[in-house]
């Protein structure tokens, strides 16, 4: 049985496969090397020739690409964040857009928490010291870090959340075992973050001003594009770090390097970079800084989960079916959308 084709634009868990396959979906896959970006032309060429498209956050699905086939009947985000994906564009022509929340919630929460601990302590700094065999003596300057618990001064540290959703709560819940004090700044969830036992509400300025660790889980949406400028960061301790495991972009990259060099924070943790994979000028050289290759959900069984709820919105769309994780759920009311699964004959 052949229930209609999937584009799937690089290489996922053999999972994802295996899931469209036994439900009978023709899946063609667009690039197969794990190092090589997918070309505008693979991408709308692909496209063309599929029904649903499955792409990565790699890949920008602007209108070109949507309008690229008028038979598109959805598109199944391989990630949580969409801001790959013109959404709007996407809910004018009636194609429903799926992601996968939920499954790497607790995941990207234990990245940022190492993160977190790798800047404060140094760890990358002191493994190379090690692996370059420069340890010759025992001392008690060797590496001195910053306390993350009360530690040595006995003082709780200040855990500022900017961005309450899954993930903004789960790190939060892991404060709780190094006994911080909590803010968290969501405007979308005031209410949640006043109903929790987890964190205190506080304005963005007075948390900059207040943390000791500021740790970022917004979407990127216009309103959080450089949310973290200049003088965002001017606000903060000199004594304060900076953790990025959300979008590159919510941080001015250039005025990080500016600050972390002139030592008006004391380090930052980037799992995103504002023009990935490129880092700012002068980012990789800086001795404060802890960088990983956007790696926030890079534990097996939860990209295997993610490959799952991918191919399971994927096979939603095919089917002409409401998809269970869907960012533009009103696309479902409007008749572009039941046109498309109409001229399909899925329904
Ligand atoms: C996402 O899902 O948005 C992450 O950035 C990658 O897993």
């Amino acid at each position: 049985m052949n229930i209609g084709r999937v584009f799937v634009t690089r290489r996922l868990p053999q999972v994802a496969f295996d899931v469209l396959r036994e439900a009978g979906a023709l899946v063609t896959i667009g690039q197969l090397l794990d190092d090589a970006p997918v070309s505008r032309e693979l991408l709308l060429g692909g496209t063309r020739g599929a029904d649903v498209l499955l792409p990565l956050l790699t890949e920008r699905v602007d209108r070109e690409v949507l309008e690229a086939n008028e038979r598109l009947r959805g598109v199944a985000n391989y990630a949580v964040g969409y801001n790959n994906i013109d959404v709007a564009a996407a809910t004018a022509l009636g194609i429903p857009v799926s992601n996968t929340p939920g499954v790497l919630t607790e995941t990207s929460a234990d990245l940022t928490w190492a993160l977190l601990l790798a800047v404060a302590r140094r760890l990358p700094q002191a493994h190379n010291y090690m692996v370059t065999r420069r340890y010759k003596l025992w001392g008690p300057n060797l590496f001195l870090g910053e306390d993350v618990s009360p530690g040595g001064s006995g003082r709780r540290k200040v855990l500022g959340i900017v961005g309450f959703g899954r993930i903004g709560q789960a790190v939060a819940r892991r404060a709780i075992g190094f006994d911080m004090d909590v803010l968290a700044y969501d405007p979308y969830a005031r209410d949640v973050i006043e109903g929790s036992a987890l964190a205190t509400w506080a304005e963005l300025p007075e948390l900059l001003e207040r943390s000791d660790f500021v740790t970022l889980h917004t979407l990127l949406t216009d309103e959080t594009r450089h949310l973290i400028d200049a003088d965002a960061l001017a606000r903060m301790k000199r004594t304060a770090f900076l953790i990025n495991a959300a979008r590159g972009p919510v941080v001015d990259e250039s005025a990080l390097v500016q600050a972390l060099r002139e030592g008006r924070i004391a380090g930052a943790a980037l799992d995103v970079y504002e023009h990935e994979p490129e880092m700012a000028p002068g980012l990789a050289e800086l001795p404060n800084v802890v960088l990983v290759p956007h790696i926030a959900s890079a534990s097996r069984e939860t990209r295997d989960r993610m490959a799952i709820m991918a191919a399971t919105g994927a096979l939603a769309h095919l089917r002409g079916e409401r998809a269970p994780n869907v960012v533009n759920p009103e696309v479902y009311e409007s008749d572009a959308w039941r046109a498309r699964v109409e001229a399909a004959g899925v329904r």
